[in-house]
């Protein structure tokens, strides 16, 4: 009963910042379950830190910790400043960062395993995308992915940028369960 006032408090809360500002949380309500499920893929318990971009109410951030992730391993970089005090009291270990993906390579974190991303890449310009690649991949060990969704079957990164950061993209899941259905791409560099 506890869980599903929660779940509602927070799908009425992404509904008002989805109001305020379609563009950037550009999804009317938070990605399901199933696809929280696929976007973390090969976590476990042994990992030292995962960065989450665009972390929203949690729903990807509740599926790295059942992976086995631990907390502290977590750090989540929130643009919208409402969600970022929701996620800090959700998470009281993990570092939560209310700031821009862009601004990643700024805040003096350590090597990260693996980006998870949230971000609504496809509602995001060019010149941006291009700045939180450059970012993310200063921030992540040597052969770590960045694990993006999209709603569309390409990958959301447009090839002049794929090419620009030297990147390879692996299509790993399609999720039919989520609204509107979304593909789970890794993007690694070469
Ligand atoms: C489509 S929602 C996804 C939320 C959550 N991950 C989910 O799947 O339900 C996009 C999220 O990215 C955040 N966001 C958008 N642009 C951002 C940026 N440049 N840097 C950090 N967060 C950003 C929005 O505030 C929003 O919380």
């Amino acid at each position: 009963m506890q869980a599903k006032a929660l779940k509602l408090r927070e799908t009425s809360s992404f509904v008002v910042e989805w109001l305020k500002a379609p563009l950037v949380t550009a999804s009317v309500i938070p990605s399901s379950q199933r696809l929280a499920k696929k976007m973390v893929v090969g976590l476990d318990a042994s990992v030292e830190q995962v960065i989450e971009l665009g972390p929203g109410t949690g729903v990807f951030t509740n599926a790295i910790l059942a992976a086995g992730v631990s907390e502290a391993a977590l750090v989540l970089v929130e643009l919208n400043a409402k969600f970022a005090t929701q996620l800090q009291h959700k998470y009281p270990q993990a570092t939560v960062i209310n700031g821009s993906a862009e601004s990643l390579a700024h805040f003096g974190l350590g090597k990260a395993d693996r980006v998870i991303s949230g971000l609504p890449l496809l509602s995001i310009r060019d010149v941006d995308v291009d700045a939180i690649l450059g970012a993310a991949f200063s921030v992540m060990k040597p052969g770590a992915a960045l694990v993006q969704f999209t709603y569309g079957y390409k990958c959301p990164v447009k090839p002049a940028l794929m090419l620009k950061h030297g990147l390879m993209a692996r299509r790993e899941n399609f999720v039919l369960n989520n609204f509107p259905p979304a593909y789970v791409y890794h993007i690694y560099k070469r």
